[in-house]
């Protein structure tokens, strides 16, 4: 897909059809993470991919701060490891950590969509809940989760600030 095709074609679906994804679509997707840029290539970041339809409900009704949707196929989980940048101090343990798993996220949202597939960014849930849910050890924070599936809504752009308000020139 065009690259700027792909970009409007994402907009946030909060609503999923009751149909699994194939497992090598799914490893389809997990493979765009071999190309993202990391602070000092350390990838510090880790993500778990939940499809168990159980745990997948759990984790939307206890850890989810708001009820968006009851279910989606599949949930990817993604968490900052601060320890892994910490050659870079507080801000590799603080910042860059975060932002790779931000860039993670990222890469994965728009290569769902270059499947075939939709999600939205849920950034509004309780990382401590989540974390006991799917026994995430406590060196990594989860700071951002994805839930996935093909779309039953077509959601519409929403409006924008002006890319003047945006943004400023300088020189
Ligand atoms: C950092 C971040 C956190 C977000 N958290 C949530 C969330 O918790 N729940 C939700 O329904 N949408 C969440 N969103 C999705 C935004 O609401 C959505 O991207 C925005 O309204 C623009 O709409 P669009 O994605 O359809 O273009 C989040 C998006 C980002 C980037």
């Amino acid at each position: 897909m065009d690259f700027r095709e792909l970009i409007k074609k994402r907009r946030s679906v909060r609503k999923f059809k009751d149909e699994k994804i194939d497992s090598e679509k799914i490893k389809e997707i997990l493979s765009i993470l071999d190309e993202i840029p990391t602070a000092g290539n350390l990838q510090s970041f880790f993500v778990y991919v939940v499809t168990d339809d159980e745990l997948i409900k759990k984790v939307i009704s206890e850890g989810f701060m708001k009820a968006y949707f009851d279910y989606a196929p599949l949930l990817f989980v993604f968490c900052a490891h601060p320890e892994n940048a910490s050659k870079y101090g507080d801000r590799g343990r603080n910042l860059f950590s975060i932002q790779d798993a931000t860039i993670a996220t990222t890469y994965v949202m728009l290569e769902v969509v270059n499947q075939g597939l939709s999600s939205v960014w849920v950034g509004a849930f309780y990382p401590d809940v989540v974390s006991r849910l799917l026994d995430i050890p406590s060196k990594y924070l989860p700071v951002s989760i994805l839930p996935v599936g093909y779309p039953d809504e077509e959601p519409i752009k929403k409006e924008r600030k002006s890319i003047n308000e945006l943004s400023k020139w300088i020189g």
